[in-house]
């Protein structure tokens, strides 16, 4: 059903947001600056998508969960309590953003089957996004060529 894959997708995508803020704050390194500035951009982005997913649920006439231990049931998005060194932010935050574009798939497939367009479309454009950090945080990770 539409309304509890897009309470899934709310408490997902709070979740990455709060890991990847909490990254903001705590990477460190060489690439301290560049880092820093690259987990704001990432941060910035899923924030900008939670109210409007919050606001897709209420348009189904469900009411929106929004406490921590709600969003702790329904995320797809493991927790993370430790402080992880700067690459392993990179391969934990990949893995993650992953799992984000395989629900904004899978809410584009089921509001499609329901004639929500609009709630595909926004999936599509998340979708997007994502796949953009997707590339730069792979290209991070690569060695580079000698
Ligand atoms: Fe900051």
């Amino acid at each position: 059903m539409l309304s509890d894959l897009l309470k899934t997708y709310l408490a997902s995508t709070f979740s990455y947001y709060l890991k990847s803020h909490m990254f903001h704050w705590n990477v460190e390194g060489s690439d301290f600056g560049e880092l820093h500035e690259f987990f704001s951009n990432i941060y910035e982005d899923a924030y900008s998508a939670v109210d409007p997913i919050a606001e897709y649920i209420r348009t189904q006439e469900e009411y929106a969960p929004g406490s921590l231990s709600r969003f702790q049931e329904l995320s797809q998005i493991p927790d993370q309590t430790k402080i992880p060194r700067a690459r392993l932010m990179l391969e934990e935050l990949l893995a993650d953003t992953q799992t984000m574009i395989d629900l904004s798939l899978e809410v584009f497939n089921t509001a499609t089957q329901e004639g929500r367009q609009d709630i595909a479309n926004f999936a599509a454009d998340r979708q997007s996004q994502h796949g953009k950090y997707m590339w730069q945080m792979k290209s991070y990770l690569k060695e580079a060529r000698a």
